[in-house]
């Protein structure tokens, strides 16, 4: 049985354990949750001017939005304050800092009614992100920018959580996404023809759980939750962040969620930065996670 537990006061320790047992840590909107939206919608308002970022698809070709977001998400992932407030947020939660490391958040952008549907915002299909090469002990952090709603959140397919999918994580290897896939995205703007990692078998998607916050409330998971981008119908454009953490007792013991049908080469292990330096994983941890598929579990 999978459980959501909400703004619960519980160590990270256990919280990791619950995490890789299947179940969702969501929480209340705080203030270092709530500065690194601001800093996501500040940038957005700068990049999208005169426009609204949400209301900006009605205003613009969409080459021309593509255009903004070509800019706009590198700025983002690199910002330096975002390397500032990821580890206050951390903190904040409870994580130790000298143990766990953090990536460069995303910034998504779903626009609705079909605006844009491929390149940089591809809205994801049903996926488990360790079909997308990370350790099986990482996890997930999301947070909405902007107030949404159930039509355009993220989906939750929990009766997955312990089931096998046939799907096509046996071709993704992440360092060749790194070289090609993730450069083509600003170049696809009506079919995204790149090869993702995805399900090769018809999906029960019913019933799924979507989890509507405030800006800045965490919905922290598991990357092995199969999960989606909910079809955005609300005539607004979704903007949210995900960054990625991984602890290194999980990466030594290599604990994490159960590995059913990950088969994916090559490892985001070099990703990661540790909370309290923003040093990489120690090489010989590293070495563990190399050209292995979907260790852990
Ligand atoms: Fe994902």
């Amino acid at each position: 049985m999978n459980s959501v537990y909400y703004n619960t006061d519980i160590n990270d320790d256990l919280r990791r354990e619950r995490l890789f047992e299947g179940q969702l840590f969501v929480g209340a909107a705080r203030e270092s949750t709530s500065a690194l939206c601001a800093l996501a919608r500040d940038m957005c308002e700068e990049a999208f001017a005169p426009y609204d970022p949400q209301e900006a698809q009605h205003h613009m070709p969409v080459e021309d939005y593509v255009a903004i977001l070509a800019e706009l998400k590198p700025k983002f992932i690199h910002h330096p304050r975002c390397k500032e407030i990821i580890p206050g947020i951390l903190a904040d939660c409870g994580c130790d800092l000298e143990k766990t490391y953090f990536d460069a958040p995303r910034l998504r952008t779903v626009t609705s009614d079909g605006y844009l549907t491929a390149g940089l915002g591809y809205p994801f299909k049903p996926h488990r992100d360790t079909w997308y090469s990370p350790p099986m002990c990482q996890i997930n952090w999301w947070l909405p920018v902007h107030p949404i709603e159930s039509e355009n959140a993220m989906a939750f397919h929990m009766h997955y959580w312990d089931r096998p999918i046939e799907n096509s994580s046996h071709e993704f290897n992440y360092q060749e996404w790194n070289l090609t896939g993730r450069k083509q995205a600003p170049k696809l703007v009506k079919q995204d023809t790149r090869r993702q990692s995805e399900a090769t078998e018809p999906l029960q998607l019913d019933p799924e759980l979507r989890i509507v916050t405030e800006p800045g409330g965490l919905t922290i998971f598991s990357a092995a939750h199969l999960h989606s981008t909910v079809p955005n119908t609300t005539e607004r454009t979704r903007i949210s962040i995900d960054f990625r953490t991984v602890h290194m007792d999980d990466l030594v013991e290599n604990r994490g969620a159960p590995n059913l049908d990950s088969n994916c080469t090559e490892t985001t292990i070099g990703d990661y930065l540790r909370g309290s330096d923003l040093s990489h994983v120690p090489e010989e941890i590293a070495e563990m996670y190399e050209n292995i598929a979907a260790v852990g579990g």
